[in-house]
């Protein structure tokens, strides 16, 4: 059964910097459910990553509240939050963060480690994660000699490794070729129906054959209206 995880209430996002301000994110109220693969899909520039990191609390909204899992985020420790994103979040980012002086099973690991998790079963887990993405042959290379869609695949095992409850991906297949962004969407898929909620920020049209739900965003305005096949380009 679908169950509401995470709720954006009147959530809106306002950058300043000197004498200009940017509605980054326009008031917005939407849930997102498990057992849903969401695409957000729009123009560059449209507010499609903020709206993202605040779904995984990595910025905080300037107005309106977040609820996850029944609880008001602001209201959360900061503590409380650490915990929730490492343990509830699988983040696969825009420019995928990998951290440069640790290889990719390292890499892979370091949110176990994070957790406690000792040395050996986080090599055993993260070494999993890798075959998953059919990278373990790449295991002990440093970031900075994998190509663009070997570093996506890295960054990818890293936030499948905790087996988060929410997923967000911004860009996941944008260094992909047809084939790995295909064995890529139908793991995500296949999670999505295992109690999860994942969210994936693309500007891929071919990923809409996955999709069970399409939101749009247009300069900070977001909106579920099925759109024509012209207002995804
Ligand atoms: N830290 C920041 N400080 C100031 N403005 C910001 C900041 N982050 C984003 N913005 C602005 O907010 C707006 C939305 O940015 P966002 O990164 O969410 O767009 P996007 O839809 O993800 O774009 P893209 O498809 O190019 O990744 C843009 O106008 C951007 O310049
Ligand atoms: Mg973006």
């Amino acid at each position: 059964m679908p169950e509401q995880i995470v709720t954006l209430e009147n959530v809106k996002k306002i950058y300043k910097t000197g004498d200009t301000t940017i509605t980054a994110l326009d008031s917005t109220t939407i849930s997102f459910e498990t057992n849903k693969l969401t695409l957000i899909m729009g123009p560059s520039g449209s507010g499609k990553t903020t709206l993202l990191s605040i779904l995984g609390f990595v910025i905080y909204p300037t107005e309106g509240e977040v609820i996850y899992k029944g609880k008001k985020v602001s209201e959360l420790k900061e503590s409380d939050l650490a915990t929730l994103r490492l343990h509830e979040i699988g983040f696969i980012f825009q420019q995928f963060n990998l951290i440069e002086p640790l290889n990719a099973l390292e890499n892979v690991m370091q949110p176990l480690i994070l957790q406690g998790i000792k040395k050996n079963e986080a090599t055993k887990r993260a070494k999993i994660a890798l075959e998953e993405v059919g990278l373990v042959t790449r295991m002990y290379t440093l970031p900075k000699r994998l190509s663009g869609g070997q570093k996506q695949r890295v960054a990818i095992a890293r936030a499948l490794v905790t087996s988060p409850s929410m997923i967000l991906c911004d860009e996941p297949t944008a260094s992909l070729d047809a084939k790995s962004a295909e064995s890529i969407m139908k793991e995500l898929k296949t999670l999505a129906s295992k109690n999860k909620v994942v969210v994936i920020v693309t500007h891929d049209l071919r990923l809409r054959q996955y999709a069970d739900k399409v939101i749009y965003v247009e300069e900070g305005k977001v909106s579920d209206a099925i759109r024509n096949e012209e207002d995804y380009k």
